[in-house]
């Protein structure tokens, strides 16, 4: 067989399995995994070292407008490569619908923006306005393109859409085989803090953190999860930054909910102590949910082990330390009007490989699972996060042994600063192919602008109906389906 390449003497690893191998890759897919494949137009010796599956990002907001209406600072463009140098090979940001605006032109605008990626890409849709056109006839029409997942929010007066809204977004999302993420915290308790810090006069940066209590997100989770339970509707829920939230996931899942959740690296790493830093440096650390405290670290630690998470996202959100991004109300703006975000999206991996993999919290399975794997089954990426024939020869080729001190030039991407500065990490993505294509290769920037394209994704097995339906619930429904 003719292989356009083969990755000769790679350490491969999958969710399931570690064994020495070459990769043979024809037309942009794996075409041949053996202990030795001869050929090949062009050959790349791993020496050894860690070829993965190339990661998956599900969270991530790349051009994309916050609720309040900032621009985050990286594009496909920049986005893209910066995913690429955190050992990423697709990934799949937000599309967001404005209150008032169309799904047609929610996609219409995105697939703009997304012709610039250098890594393949999808979209998960956030839904801010569910009108019954949107829910009837123009969400049908995402799903057909292969767009089968979308964030809704329970907080921000902009794009919270109560339970109602939720329900029947679950519902139709339910119907065409999609799921709905949720970014779970009770809209009024936070308002009521802010209105009671704002009433003392509490505006610095650190108060983000006592404004938005550990109680306002575990209260929504447990809500989201009754909502999508209501309509046997499987939910995922996004940035999980509690011990209590975590626990009630865990529960939920061992009862045999259709449930998926993810936690990200800041609260992994960072904590409420970092938005106390000298001066607005703590503006940098303001993220919804907020950090917590190192208590809640070794809690979610635990859940990433124990296998409550489905995945590890980055839930990068950049915001340049200046007039354009988290001071665009200015440098003394209370913490309310501070833009929410960090970034994180090259972090991620080489976080979760140094403090997981490396220090022995994870083994080489569990990464991949959380930082491919997982995602590509979840939201239907038939054809990604693994290596096995057929497969799209996504892969990332990692050097397991240098250590680097992370700093604002590994992450290339648009921001100022990154949160994980002055971090000491193990293990470094060299050489990311996308497709077949080389993205980066030992460190450079190879591909070109536009080179990704977009994916489109499978629906979601939905499995059967259980609460309203009839047969299973025939006393509380008098026998009627609902
Ligand atoms: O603070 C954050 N995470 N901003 C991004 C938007 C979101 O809620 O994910
Ligand atoms: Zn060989
Ligand atoms: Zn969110
Ligand atoms: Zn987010």
């Amino acid at each position: 067989m003719e292989f356009d390449t083969v990755i000769h003497d790679g350490t491969v690893s999958t969710a399931t399995d570690t064994f020495k191998a070459d990769i043979g890759i024809a037309n942009g897919r794996i075409a041949a995994i053996a202990e030795h494949l001869s050929g090949g137009a062009q050959r790349i010796d791993a020496g050894g070292r860690l070829v993965l599956p190339g990661g998956i990002e599900a969270h991530a907001h790349i051009a994309q407008e916050s609720s309040s209406g900032v621009m985050s600072a990286d594009d496909y463009l920049s986005g893209s490569i910066s995913a690429a140098f955190g050992g990423n090979s697709s990934f799949i940001p937000f599309a967001a619908q404005q209150r008032g605006q169309s799904i047609d032109d929610v996609i219409a605008t995105y697939d703009a923006r997304g012709a610039r990626s250098v890594l393949d890409y999808s979209y998960h849709l956030i839904i801010s306005d569910p009108t019954p056109e949107v829910l009837h006839e123009q969400l049908p029409r995402a799903f057909a393109r292969g767009i089968t997942s979308f964030k809704v929010f329970m907080t921000y007066d902009l794009m919270n859409i109560g339970d109602a809204g939720m329900l029947d977004i679950l519902t139709v999302a339910r119907q065409h085989g999609a799921i709905t993420m949720v970014h779970a915290e009770n809209n009024d308790m936070v308002k009521w803090m802010n209105k009671r810090l704002a009433d003392g006069g509490h505006t610095a940066p650190k108060f983000h953190a006592v404004s938005r209590p550990e109680l306002a997100e575990e209260e929504a989770i447990n809500r989201a999860i009754s909502l999508a339970k209501l309509v046997d509707a499987p939910l995922f829920i996004v940035h999980v930054s509690t011990a209590g939230g975590a626990q009630i996931v865990q529960r939920e899942i061992l009862s045999g909910t259709r449930l998926f959740a993810e936690t990200c690296p800041q609260y992994l790493a960072l904590t409420r102590d970092d938005l106390d830093r000298p001066g607005m440096e703590g503006a940098k650390f303001i993220c919804s949910p907020p950090l917590r405290d190192t208590a809640t670290q070794d809690a979610l630690w635990k859940h990433v082990q124990s296998g409550t998470f489905t995945s590890v996202s980055s839930d990068h959100a950049p915001y340049r330390y200046d007039e354009t991004g988290k001071f665009l109300n200015g440098f003394d703006a209370p913490y309310p009007k501070i833009s929410n975000g960090m970034p994180g999206i090259a972090a991620r991996l080489p976080y979760l490989f140094s403090e997981g993999v490396v220090k022995g919290r994870i083994s080489l399975q569990q990464f991949v699972a959380l930082s491919s794997t997982n995602a590509a089954r979840t939201f239907g990426m038939t054809n990604k996060g693994s290596i096995a024939p057929g497969m799209d020869a996504d892969i990332a080729i990692w050097d397991p042994e240098t250590s680097r001190t992370m700093s604002l030039a590994d992450q290339h991407d648009n921001m100022d600063y990154t949160p994980f500065e002055g971090m000491e990490l193990t293990g470094v993505p060299e050489t990311v192919l996308n497709r077949g294509a080389f993205v980066t290769h030992k460190g450079k920037l190879i591909a070109q602008e536009g080179q990704g394209k977009f994916v489109a994704r499978a629906p979601m097995e939905m499995g059967p109906r259980k609460y309203l339906a009839k047969e299973r619930n025939p006393l509380n429904n008098f026998g009627v389906d609902i």
